[in-house]
């Protein structure tokens, strides 16, 4: 993925390229994550006019940003299937252990601080300090927006990877909870990005013999949940999905 680095941030992005590719081995996904999420995460923080330094610091936040996972070694997160209780508090420390990390291998404050803020909510429901709306630094609030939609349409061993319209809809379902709208509005402007594709459809090019499900699984949210990680469980038709907030009084 052509991710351009100025020259003064070249050695520092290689590393932090050869970083990332390290933690999507580990994470043993098909497709690489992090420079997806970078990319992505640089189109918003231009789309922002923010600055040279500060889109920078975005992308190479994105490359580290679940540097803490592979820091942690933890046999449950390449398991298939749902994660305990316990393993989803444990999971819940990686953002700081991530931060360590980040500043361990060299990467200034601001890399650290959004490496620790990745899975921070727009509305006060994520982690780990639970700040809201503009407490959190818009680059982490890209992140969050970014990481979301990559992982949404690219498969995990326990879902399979949601269509582009599927994660566009769950970014609209999500804002203000979950998202930024200001970042939620300004991602649903990108467009021609080859990041933006979604893997469903080679997947279901796999697919093509085993046939299809009468309903889609629908993906059910708990307060302190996000759509990185397995912070979701996957009903099936005739079971009764948790309802959003969003849900009531939007017109079908
Ligand atoms: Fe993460």
């Amino acid at each position: 993925m052509g991710i351009e680095f100025a020259e003064s941030d070249r050695t520092a992005g290689e590393a932090y390229l050869r970083a990332a590719a390290g933690v999507d081995e580990f994470e043993g996904y098909a497709h690489p994550h992090a420079a997806r999420v970078a990319r992505l995460a640089e189109a918003l923080a231009e789309h922002f006019r923010l600055s040279r330094a500060d889109r920078t610091s975005i992308v190479f936040a994105a490359l580290l940003h679940d540097i803490g996972e592979q820091t942690m070694q933890r046999d449950y997160i390449k398991r298939d299937g749902p994660l305990t209780e316990a393993e989803r508090l444990d999971l819940a420390r990686h953002p700081v252990i991530g931060e360590q990390e980040a500043a361990r291998i060299g990467a200034d404050r601001a890399v650290q601080l959004l490496v620790r803020w990745h899975h921070e909510w727009f509305g006060g429901g994520g982690y780990p300090d639970a700040l809201r709306g503009e407490q959190i630094p818009l680059g982490a609030r890209i992140l969050r927006v970014a990481d979301a939609y990559a992982a949404l349409t690219d498969a995990r061993p326990w879902r399979p990877a949601g269509t582009e319209s599927e994660a566009r809809k769950h970014l609209g379902l999500w804002a203000g909870i979950e998202f930024d709208p200001s970042v939620v509005l300004a991602f649903l402007s990108l467009e021609g990005l080859p990041e933006l594709r979604s893997f469903a459809r080679e997947q279901r090019k796999e697919e093509e013999a085993v046939p299809e499900q009468t309903q889609a699984p629908t993906i059910i949210r708990r307060p302190f949940d996000d759509a990185d990680d397995r912070r979701e469980e996957i009903v099936h038709a005739g079971e009764q999905p948790a309802q959003s907030p969003w849900d009531a009084g939007t017109p079908s």
